[in-house]
């Protein structure tokens, strides 16, 4: 059990109004949790304090070799007045499994857990509240030894900040646009792909500023050595409805093993819809598309929460998906997956836990 030090703001910001539409990691609360590392010693002194820049020597590993883990989760507020977290314990395993794998100190779990709840119960009041909205909670490890020999740091800063979130991309709930990339990779298996750390998004700058400048909101991922089988979408994972059968990429070693996707392949084996992880090839789809049974296509993510892809783009190929609206998969797993998360569909599954 962790004891923490609770240092309060004297200049409390005001609320983001009613009518803010809350552009996705843009504002941040009144507070952030913080607690060192350092060899010998673990972890300790756990203090929240109002939310301020960082004092780090320009030396920093963190600067130099990228040896940092990040997680993202949501808190949600209920209509009668309740905070809750959706499956906090997954982003728990899966940083623990990132720390691993980048030589950092894992947090154990009941720590963790109770940093996320302390930190979320002192800027309670930042949860909105308006339909699409939510807390976005944006755990994070960084190694702060001043060295500059490649090895594992010594030290390590864990972080916590909170932003109060809408939608992750402009379109809201409207299908997205995705380009398939072709020339670049992600990851392959072996690297870094399966963990939740910044070098797999700085990775795709490249490939997402292209998209962008051609009108798509995204990059599809194909494998990194045979340029041909489908991985994710960074933001996101990917899932298809192929004729009645719903398809996504299995965990292969580079695709990040998400929590909405875990969430969302069992909500639909319950609901009795055949539901595969395999290898998928572009080709697959891309044969799918032209003989009329590519049925949906959709992402999952904490940030992106389920979201329609309208159109995919594939070297010269367009393949215009659900006569460009939102499918019926995609809005009911919308609609069941918000409601366990604000309270209003009961959680049979006990995904959900209380602040
Ligand atoms: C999330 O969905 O929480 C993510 O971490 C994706 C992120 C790149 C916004």
């Amino acid at each position: 059990m962790l004891d923490i030090r609770v240092e309060k703001t004297k200049t409390p910001k005001p609320l983001p109004g009613k009518d803010n539409p809350l552009k996705f990691g843009t504002i941040f609360t009144d507070h952030m949790f913080l607690m060192d590392y350092e060899e010998g010693k673990g972890w300790h002194d756990p203090r929240i304090v109002p939310y301020q820049p960082l004092q780090l020597e320009p030396s920093a590993m963190v600067f130099h070799y990228g040896q940092e883990m990040f997680e993202g989760l949501k808190a949600y507020k209920t209509e009668d007045g309740r905070t809750l977290l959706f499956r906090p314990d997954k982003n728990i395993e899966r940083a623990n499994r990132t720390n691993r794998r980048l030589c950092i100190p894992e947090i154990p779990e009941e720590d963790f857990l109770q940093a996320l709840k302390a930190i979320v119960k002192i800027d309670e009041a930042w949860i909105p509240t308006k339909e699409g909205t939510s807390l976005y909670i944006r755990p994070f490890v960084i190694a702060t030894d001043p060295f500059l020999g490649v090895r594992p740091s010594h030290k390590y800063l864990f972080i916590i900040i909170l932003s109060p979130v809408g939608a992750y991309y402009p379109e809201g709930l409207n299908p997205v646009k995705i380009w398939i990339e072709d020339e670049y990779v992600r990851a392959v298996k072996g690297g870094i792909g399966e963990a939740k750390t910044g070098g797999n998004y700085v990775a795709s700058l490249k490939s997402q500023v292209k998209a962008h400048d051609e009108g798509y909101s995204q990059v599809l991922w194909l494998d990194g050595v045979h340029r041909k089988y489908i991985e994710e979408v960074g933001a996101m994972n990917i899932f298809f409805k192929i004729n009645g059968t719903i398809k996504t990429p299995k965990l292969n070693g580079s695709i990040l093993p998400g929590v909405t996707r875990d969430t969302t392949i069992r909500l639909c084996k319950e609901w009795g819809i055949p539901t595969e992880e395999c290898l998928i090839s572009i080709d697959d789809i891309y044969e799918s598309y032209q003989n009329n049974t590519l049925e949906e296509v959709f992402g999952t993510g904490t940030a992106a929460v389920i979201s329609p892809v309208g159109q995919l783009r594939w070297g010269d190929h367009i393949m215009k998906v659900q006569g460009g609206g939102i499918g019926p998969i995609s809005q009911r797993l919308y609609d069941t997956i918000t409601g366990i998360q604000l309270g209003k569909i009961k959680d049979d599954h006990n995904w959900t836990v209380e602040v």
